[in-house]
């Protein structure tokens, strides 16, 4: 995929962007126990949310949090929610997404970005974060992994 583009989400994506069909079993990873728990601490105005487009298909979506000053560490600067489509997985749609958070990042003077997510499962996210690069900084009490990538 080499026409692969970032959009914020319009009325004419949104739809797309909320039923995007992932793999058997994947469903589960989508919201880790840990974000699930903080969700009430997350200020909507902090998110960035962004769907990637290949010509007219919208193929994924992410959503970042950026707020530094709130006191979970996990939701300063973090991808909140990063979905592929079933079908255009695996051709480098997730990594161009999570490029994206990460350019916007940086651009913010911020030094990192963190993740959480379930680790382990066949269908989990796991070694999509390390191939990113992503480092383990610690497990969360849910057994949640909290990782970052140094900008
Ligand atoms: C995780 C997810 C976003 C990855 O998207 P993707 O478009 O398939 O990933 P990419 O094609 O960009 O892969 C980037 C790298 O990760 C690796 N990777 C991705 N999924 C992998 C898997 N299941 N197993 C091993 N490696 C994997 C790729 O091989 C690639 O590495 P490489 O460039 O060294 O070859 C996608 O599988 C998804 O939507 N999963 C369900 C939702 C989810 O779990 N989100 C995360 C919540 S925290």
């Amino acid at each position: 995929m080499t026409d692969l583009r970032l959009e914020a989400l319009s009325a004419s994506t949104a739809a797309a962007a909320n039923s995007l069909t992932l793999k058997p079993g994947q469903e589960q990873f989508v919201q880790p126990t840990t974000y699930g728990v903080a969700e009430s601490d997350v200020k909507p105005s902090s998110a960035w949310t962004r769907v990637v487009l290949d010509g007219d298909r919208v193929v994924g979506m992410i959503i970042g949090t950026f707020d530094e000053d709130n006191a979970e560490e996990e939701l300063r600067s973090a991808i909140w929610r990063v979905n592929v489509a079933a079908d255009a997985q695996g051709r480098g749609v997730g990594r161009f997404a999570v490029h994206g958070l990460a350019d916007e990042a940086r651009s913010r003077g911020l030094e990192r970005l963190t993740v959480v997510y379930e680790p382990g499962g066949d269908s989990g996210p796991e070694a999509f974060f390390r191939a990113l690069g992503f480092e383990v900084v610690r497990e969360t009490q849910y057994g949640d992994h909290f990782a970052a990538l140094a900008l």
